[in-house]
């Protein structure tokens, strides 16, 4: 009999998995940057025992139906929205997500995206670029200062503790809201817990950090902004899933908070038509929160490391459920 047969829904680094060639047949979908087609990825999962998957791949029923030799699904991401769980147990494949090697990385990110949506600082370069500076005037590009301001963090993972940690840097006052209480956040950072509501109305920068479920989708809807302060910034790296982006449009243009910075979207990528692009107060990232070299590469690892321990009959490092 053949080597089991791995499926990996992008171009990675050879180099990466070698480990995994040694015991599997693996192939992988010859693009950087395109998302693997359908009918080529159902068709590759039918004889699959493993995939290595991208948060842009819809894993869902269907394709559960056509794998029967599926064990496990590595997604390399830390959210699993892209992925049908309830159809992953019934067919018991183990998923997987790559948490805790991203944190630092994308809590680094978060606080750029937030710093930069302040302090204008895209709307600055293009100024320069553009020829656009004649003098230096006191109010020119002047933004909203960041230290010694509320921080709201909705989503108290180990993320948003590590947004904490950096706001506390910046003599941020901190509040957050979770479904459970973070004892150690309150203890060693001085974070406060707070309704959704309190949290909207007292924060300057609302910080969405929360993952796509259906209890959070549109959970930042028009009711919610009219309920942030005058003045709030909001910024968002978790899913574009959990925001009403028409009601953010309307917040924005009816000056009902000042800015927004969006590393998401609820369709990526987003195009340059989407009203949310025409207005200067929004600073848009394609998605990079957890793109760093050395992070990235170390996502990889999890995930090829998740589906060598899965097939060899052991736990894997980091399954999302149990
Ligand atoms: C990226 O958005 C991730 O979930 O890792
Ligand atoms: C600004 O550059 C200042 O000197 O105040």
């Amino acid at each position: 009999m053949g080597k089991p047969y791995i499926f990996i829904t992008r171009k990675i680094p050879n180099h990466l998995v070698e480990k995994l060639r040694d015991q599997y047949e693996v192939e992988m979908w010859d693009s950087e940057e395109t998302v693997v087609p359908r009918e080529l990825l159902l068709e590759k999962s039918r004889h699959a025992y493993g995939l290595l998957t991208m948060l842009t791949d819809s894993i869902d029923q269907e394709l559960f139906q056509q794998a029967p030799n599926l064990k496990v699904v590595a997604n390399l991401a830390v959210g699993y929205d892209n992925i049908d769980l309830d159809a992953a147990q019934k067919h018991n494949v183990v998923v997987t997500n790559t948490p805790d090697v991203l944190t630092d990385t994308t809590a680094d990110l978060t606080f750029a995206l937030l710093l930069a949506t302040a302090r204008r600082i895209p709307e600055a370069v293009d100024y320069v670029k553009a020829d656009q500076w004649t003098s230096w005037a006191p109010y020119m590009l002047a933004g909203s200062d960041v230290h010694h301001k509320t921080i709201g963090i909705v989503g108290m993972g180990s993320i948003g503790e590590a947004i904490a940690k950096r706001a506390t840097g910046f003599e941020m006052e901190i509040l957050y809201h979770n479904r459970s209480r973070k004892e150690k956040a309150e203890r060693e950072l001085g974070a406060k817990y707070v309704s959704f509501n309190e949290l909207l109305s007292q924060s300057d920068f609302i910080v969405c950090m929360t993952p796509l479920t259906p209890e959070t989708k549109d959970m930042f809807n028009k009711e919610a902004f009219k309920n942030m302060k005058d003045g709030a910034i909001f910024i968002n790296s978790s899913r574009g899933g959990v925001v009403n982006e028409q009601d953010l449009y309307e917040a924005l243009k009816d000056g009902d908070i000042k800015a927004a910075g969006l590393d998401v979207f609820k369709n990526e990528p987003i195009r340059n038509d989407h009203p949310l692009l025409s207005l200067d107060q929004v600073v848009a990232l394609p998605h990079i929160g957890s793109a760093s070299l050395e992070t990235r590469t170390e996502m990889i690892k999890l995930a090829t490391e998740n589906i060598i321990r899965v097939l060899n009959g052991e736990t894997a490092l980091t399954p999302v459920y149990g």
